[in-house]
Protein backbone atom coordinates (compact mmCIF):
# COMPACT_ATOMS: atom_id res chain seq x y z
CA UNK A 1 0.00 0.00 0.00
CA UNK A 2 1.71 3.17 -1.23
CA UNK A 3 -1.49 5.61 -0.78
CA UNK A 4 -1.85 7.59 2.27
CA UNK A 5 -5.61 7.42 4.08
CA UNK A 6 -7.58 10.31 4.47
CA UNK A 7 -9.17 9.41 7.90
CA UNK A 8 -12.58 11.38 7.69
CA UNK A 9 -12.68 10.29 11.47
CA UNK A 10 -10.24 11.91 12.86
CA UNK A 11 -10.41 15.09 10.71
CA UNK A 12 -14.23 15.26 11.72
CA UNK A 13 -13.34 15.21 15.16
CA UNK A 14 -11.34 17.58 15.41
CA UNK A 15 -13.53 19.91 13.74
CA UNK A 16 -16.31 19.16 16.18
CA UNK A 17 -14.29 19.62 19.33
CA UNK A 18 -13.91 23.43 17.33
CA UNK A 19 -17.51 23.54 17.11
CA UNK A 20 -18.13 21.95 20.68
CA UNK A 21 -16.93 25.06 21.77
CA UNK A 22 -18.51 27.49 19.85
CA UNK A 23 -22.01 26.04 20.56
CA UNK A 24 -20.99 26.35 24.63
CA UNK A 25 -20.18 29.96 23.97
CA UNK A 26 -23.33 30.38 21.73
CA UNK A 27 -25.50 28.40 24.43
CA UNK A 28 -24.32 30.71 27.41
CA UNK A 29 -25.65 33.79 25.14
CA UNK A 30 -29.09 32.26 24.86
CA UNK A 31 -28.40 31.26 20.84
CA UNK A 32 -28.19 26.99 21.78
CA UNK A 33 -28.33 26.09 18.14
CA UNK A 34 -30.73 23.93 17.10
CA UNK A 35 -31.22 21.75 14.28
CA UNK A 36 -34.98 20.09 12.92
CA UNK A 37 -34.84 17.05 10.94
CA UNK A 38 -38.48 15.56 8.96
CA UNK A 39 -37.91 12.29 8.09
CA UNK A 40 -40.60 11.09 5.74
CA UNK A 41 -41.89 6.99 5.53
CA UNK A 42 -39.80 4.84 6.57
CA UNK A 43 -36.24 4.09 4.28
CA UNK A 44 -33.59 2.06 6.25
CA UNK A 45 -30.80 3.71 5.24
CA UNK A 46 -32.61 7.23 5.79
CA UNK A 47 -33.51 6.49 9.23
CA UNK A 48 -29.84 5.02 9.93
CA UNK A 49 -28.50 8.72 8.63
CA UNK A 50 -31.10 10.88 10.47
CA UNK A 51 -30.31 8.45 13.90
CA UNK A 52 -26.45 9.32 12.89
CA UNK A 53 -27.40 13.25 12.31
CA UNK A 54 -29.06 13.76 15.57
CA UNK A 55 -26.79 12.21 17.78
CA UNK A 56 -23.86 13.62 16.37
CA UNK A 57 -25.62 17.54 17.27
CA UNK A 58 -26.60 16.05 20.61
CA UNK A 59 -22.35 15.09 21.16
CA UNK A 60 -21.53 18.35 20.67
CA UNK A 61 -24.47 20.13 22.59
CA UNK A 62 -26.84 21.32 20.02
CA UNK A 63 -30.44 20.98 20.16
CA UNK A 64 -32.18 18.14 17.56
CA UNK A 65 -35.18 17.72 17.24
CA UNK A 66 -37.02 14.73 14.96
CA UNK A 67 -40.01 15.26 13.19
CA UNK A 68 -41.49 11.71 11.53
CA UNK A 69 -44.16 11.82 8.82
CA UNK A 70 -45.48 8.83 7.29
CA UNK A 71 -44.79 7.64 3.25
CA UNK A 72 -48.35 8.98 2.70
CA UNK A 73 -48.80 12.45 4.32
CA UNK A 74 -49.73 15.31 2.14
CA UNK A 75 -47.62 17.57 0.41
CA UNK A 76 -49.35 20.43 2.04
CA UNK A 77 -48.63 19.08 5.49
CA UNK A 78 -45.12 18.70 4.86
CA UNK A 79 -44.76 22.37 3.69
CA UNK A 80 -47.10 23.72 6.34
CA UNK A 81 -44.64 22.18 9.02
CA UNK A 82 -41.36 23.87 7.08
CA UNK A 83 -43.62 26.99 7.41
CA UNK A 84 -43.76 26.76 11.01
CA UNK A 85 -40.40 25.63 11.46
CA UNK A 86 -38.83 28.64 9.44
CA UNK A 87 -40.65 30.68 12.02
CA UNK A 88 -39.72 28.86 15.25
CA UNK A 89 -36.68 31.03 16.62
CA UNK A 90 -35.27 27.67 18.40
CA UNK A 91 -34.39 26.13 15.29
CA UNK A 92 -31.39 27.28 12.79
CA UNK A 93 -31.23 24.30 10.95
CA UNK A 94 -34.12 22.48 9.16
CA UNK A 95 -32.99 19.39 7.01
CA UNK A 96 -35.90 17.01 5.07
CA UNK A 97 -34.12 13.65 4.14
CA UNK A 98 -34.20 12.76 0.85
CA UNK A 99 -35.29 10.88 -1.08
CA UNK A 100 -38.76 11.63 -0.13
CA UNK A 101 -41.71 10.37 -2.15
CA UNK A 102 -42.33 10.94 -5.29
CA UNK A 103 -46.35 12.51 -4.71
CA UNK A 104 -44.19 14.87 -3.37
CA UNK A 105 -42.58 17.86 -4.85
CA UNK A 106 -38.83 17.70 -3.55
CA UNK A 107 -38.41 21.32 -5.47
CA UNK A 108 -41.17 22.41 -3.36
CA UNK A 109 -39.79 21.64 -0.41
CA UNK A 110 -36.38 22.64 -1.06
CA UNK A 111 -37.62 26.40 -2.24
CA UNK A 112 -39.68 26.42 1.06
CA UNK A 113 -36.92 25.88 3.60
CA UNK A 114 -35.61 29.56 4.41
CA UNK A 115 -32.53 30.58 2.71
CA UNK A 116 -31.34 31.45 6.22
CA UNK A 117 -31.96 28.02 7.66
CA UNK A 118 -31.20 26.09 4.66
CA UNK A 119 -28.54 24.07 6.18
CA UNK A 120 -28.37 21.38 3.38
CA UNK A 121 -27.35 24.12 1.29
CA UNK A 122 -29.63 22.93 -1.41
CA UNK A 123 -32.09 26.51 -1.61
CA UNK A 124 -31.34 27.83 -5.13
CA UNK A 125 -30.74 31.52 -3.16
CA UNK A 126 -27.70 29.10 -1.73
CA UNK A 127 -26.88 27.59 -4.88
CA UNK A 128 -26.74 30.84 -6.72
CA UNK A 129 -24.17 32.09 -4.33
CA UNK A 130 -22.06 28.96 -3.54
CA UNK A 131 -21.88 29.56 -7.74
CA UNK A 132 -20.66 33.25 -7.53
CA UNK A 133 -18.25 32.32 -4.25
CA UNK A 134 -20.31 34.42 -1.79
CA UNK A 135 -20.57 33.24 1.66
CA UNK A 136 -23.33 30.80 2.34
CA UNK A 137 -24.13 26.89 3.43
CA UNK A 138 -22.40 24.54 1.30
CA UNK A 139 -23.63 21.29 0.45
CA UNK A 140 -22.17 19.35 3.26
CA UNK A 141 -20.75 16.50 1.19
CA UNK A 142 -18.77 18.50 -1.39
CA UNK A 143 -18.12 20.86 1.79
CA UNK A 144 -16.73 18.38 3.92
CA UNK A 145 -14.52 17.07 0.75
CA UNK A 146 -12.62 20.37 0.38
CA UNK A 147 -12.12 20.37 4.33
CA UNK A 148 -10.46 16.82 3.81
CA UNK A 149 -8.37 18.11 0.83
CA UNK A 150 -7.32 21.25 2.98
CA UNK A 151 -6.47 18.88 5.99
CA UNK A 152 -3.88 16.77 3.94
CA UNK A 153 -2.45 20.28 2.34
CA UNK A 154 -3.96 19.35 -1.59
CA UNK A 155 -3.96 23.11 -3.19
CA UNK A 156 -7.03 22.49 -6.04
CA UNK A 157 -5.23 25.64 -7.84
CA UNK A 158 -4.20 24.43 -10.83
CA UNK A 159 -4.85 20.71 -10.40
CA UNK A 160 -7.34 18.87 -12.71
CA UNK A 161 -10.11 17.76 -11.07
CA UNK A 162 -12.42 14.76 -12.39
CA UNK A 163 -15.88 13.95 -10.64
CA UNK A 164 -17.64 11.09 -11.99
CA UNK A 165 -21.27 11.62 -11.11
CA UNK A 166 -23.46 14.93 -11.58
CA UNK A 167 -26.37 14.74 -8.56
CA UNK A 168 -27.08 18.16 -7.51
CA UNK A 169 -26.51 16.85 -3.47
CA UNK A 170 -22.41 15.93 -4.60
CA UNK A 171 -21.56 16.11 -8.35
CA UNK A 172 -22.34 19.68 -9.52
CA UNK A 173 -21.81 21.51 -6.39
CA UNK A 174 -18.04 19.43 -5.97
CA UNK A 175 -17.11 20.79 -9.33
CA UNK A 176 -17.93 24.05 -8.50
CA UNK A 177 -16.61 24.19 -4.94
CA UNK A 178 -13.58 22.69 -7.05
CA UNK A 179 -13.30 25.43 -9.84
CA UNK A 180 -14.00 28.63 -7.12
CA UNK A 181 -10.20 27.27 -5.62
CA UNK A 182 -9.11 27.19 -9.35
CA UNK A 183 -8.85 23.37 -10.77
CA UNK A 184 -10.16 22.50 -13.83
CA UNK A 185 -12.58 20.72 -13.42
CA UNK A 186 -14.17 17.88 -15.85
CA UNK A 187 -17.76 16.31 -15.42
CA UNK A 188 -18.32 12.70 -16.08
CA UNK A 189 -21.23 10.89 -16.04
CA UNK A 190 -23.50 7.92 -17.46
CA UNK A 191 -23.36 8.86 -20.36
CA UNK A 192 -19.76 9.78 -20.64
CA UNK A 193 -18.17 7.69 -23.76
CA UNK A 194 -14.84 6.92 -22.63
CA UNK A 195 -14.84 7.21 -18.83
CA UNK A 196 -11.20 6.13 -18.79
CA UNK A 197 -9.47 9.09 -20.67
CA UNK A 198 -10.58 11.73 -18.12
CA UNK A 199 -10.27 9.92 -15.07
CA UNK A 200 -6.94 9.02 -16.10
CA UNK A 201 -5.85 12.69 -16.56
CA UNK A 202 -7.14 13.48 -12.80
CA UNK A 203 -5.14 14.99 -10.23
CA UNK A 204 -8.10 14.76 -7.74
CA UNK A 205 -10.89 12.27 -8.68
CA UNK A 206 -13.87 12.35 -6.84
CA UNK A 207 -15.87 8.94 -7.46
CA UNK A 208 -20.02 9.78 -6.55
CA UNK A 209 -21.74 7.71 -8.46
CA UNK A 210 -23.18 4.96 -6.34
CA UNK A 211 -21.62 1.78 -8.21
CA UNK A 212 -19.96 -0.34 -6.02
CA UNK A 213 -16.11 -0.74 -6.71
CA UNK A 214 -16.37 0.63 -10.45
CA UNK A 215 -13.37 3.07 -10.19
CA UNK A 216 -10.08 0.59 -10.60
CA UNK A 217 -6.74 0.79 -10.89
CA UNK A 218 -6.63 1.59 -14.82
CA UNK A 219 -8.93 4.42 -14.26
CA UNK A 220 -6.73 6.79 -12.35
CA UNK A 221 -3.25 8.11 -12.52
CA UNK A 222 -0.09 7.23 -10.69
CA UNK A 223 0.18 9.46 -7.71
CA UNK A 224 -3.79 10.53 -7.61
CA UNK A 225 -5.91 11.82 -4.62
CA UNK A 226 -8.95 9.93 -5.06
CA UNK A 227 -12.04 10.70 -2.79
CA UNK A 228 -15.06 7.92 -2.53
CA UNK A 229 -18.33 8.98 -1.85
CA UNK A 230 -20.00 6.52 -2.62
CA UNK A 231 -21.59 4.39 -0.08
CA UNK A 232 -23.01 0.89 -1.58
CA UNK A 233 -22.90 -2.88 -0.81
CA UNK A 234 -20.31 -5.01 -1.98
CA UNK A 235 -21.59 -8.69 -3.60
CA UNK A 236 -21.21 -10.18 0.12
CA UNK A 237 -23.13 -6.78 1.88
CA UNK A 238 -20.54 -5.55 3.34
CA UNK A 239 -20.18 -1.75 2.59
CA UNK A 240 -18.22 -0.19 0.05
CA UNK A 241 -17.33 2.46 -1.76
CA UNK A 242 -17.46 3.69 -5.86
CA UNK A 243 -13.28 2.87 -5.60
CA UNK A 244 -11.85 -0.92 -5.54
CA UNK A 245 -9.75 0.08 -3.04
CA UNK A 246 -7.62 -2.54 -2.97
CA UNK A 247 -7.29 -2.09 -6.77
CA UNK A 248 -6.35 1.83 -6.37
CA UNK A 249 -4.43 1.29 -3.22
CA UNK A 250 -0.76 0.77 -4.62
CA UNK A 251 -1.30 3.45 -7.56
CA UNK A 252 -2.99 6.52 -5.70
CA UNK A 253 -1.05 9.30 -3.37
CA UNK A 254 -3.68 9.64 -1.03
CA UNK A 255 -7.52 7.70 -0.25
CA UNK A 256 -10.57 7.84 1.12
CA UNK A 257 -11.54 4.51 2.83
CA UNK A 258 -15.03 3.57 3.18
CA UNK A 259 -16.77 3.80 5.60
CA UNK A 260 -14.54 5.95 7.71
CA UNK A 261 -13.94 8.87 5.38
CA UNK A 262 -15.97 10.95 3.53
CA UNK A 263 -19.07 9.82 5.22
CA UNK A 264 -18.59 11.73 8.63
CA UNK A 265 -17.01 14.67 7.22
CA UNK A 266 -20.83 15.25 5.70
CA UNK A 267 -22.44 15.17 9.29
CA UNK A 268 -20.02 17.38 10.61
CA UNK A 269 -20.24 20.07 8.09
CA UNK A 270 -24.12 19.53 8.52
CA UNK A 271 -23.00 20.77 12.07
CA UNK A 272 -20.84 23.48 11.14
CA UNK A 273 -23.67 25.23 9.03
CA UNK A 274 -26.09 24.74 11.69
CA UNK A 275 -23.45 26.64 14.66
CA UNK A 276 -23.04 29.34 11.19
CA UNK A 277 -26.89 29.76 10.97
CA UNK A 278 -27.05 30.39 15.14
CA UNK A 279 -23.94 32.67 14.97
CA UNK A 280 -25.56 34.57 12.07
CA UNK A 281 -28.45 35.37 14.14
CA UNK A 282 -26.49 36.58 16.71
CA UNK A 283 -24.91 39.48 13.96
N1 LIG B 1 -29.98 12.20 1.35
C1 LIG B 1 -28.72 11.79 1.03
N2 LIG B 1 -27.83 12.75 1.35
C2 LIG B 1 -28.51 13.79 1.87
C3 LIG B 1 -28.13 15.06 2.38
O1 LIG B 1 -26.96 15.45 2.40
N3 LIG B 1 -29.16 15.83 2.84
C4 LIG B 1 -30.46 15.43 2.80
N4 LIG B 1 -31.37 16.28 3.25
N5 LIG B 1 -30.84 14.27 2.32
C5 LIG B 1 -29.87 13.45 1.85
Amino acid sequence: MTAELIDGKKISQEIRKGLEKEVAELTAKGMKPGLAVILVGDNPASRTYVTSKQKSCRAIGMESVLIEYPADVSEKELLDKITELNADDSIHGILVQLPIPPHISETKVIETISPEKDVDGFHPINIGKMMTGQDTFLPCTPFGVMEMLKYIGINPEGKHAVIIGRSNIVGKPMGQLLLNENATVTYCHSRTSDLQSFTKQADILVAAVGRAKMVKAEHIKQGAVIIDVGMNKDEHGKLCGDVDFEDVKDKAAYLTPVPGGVGPMTITMLLYNTVKSAQNRLN
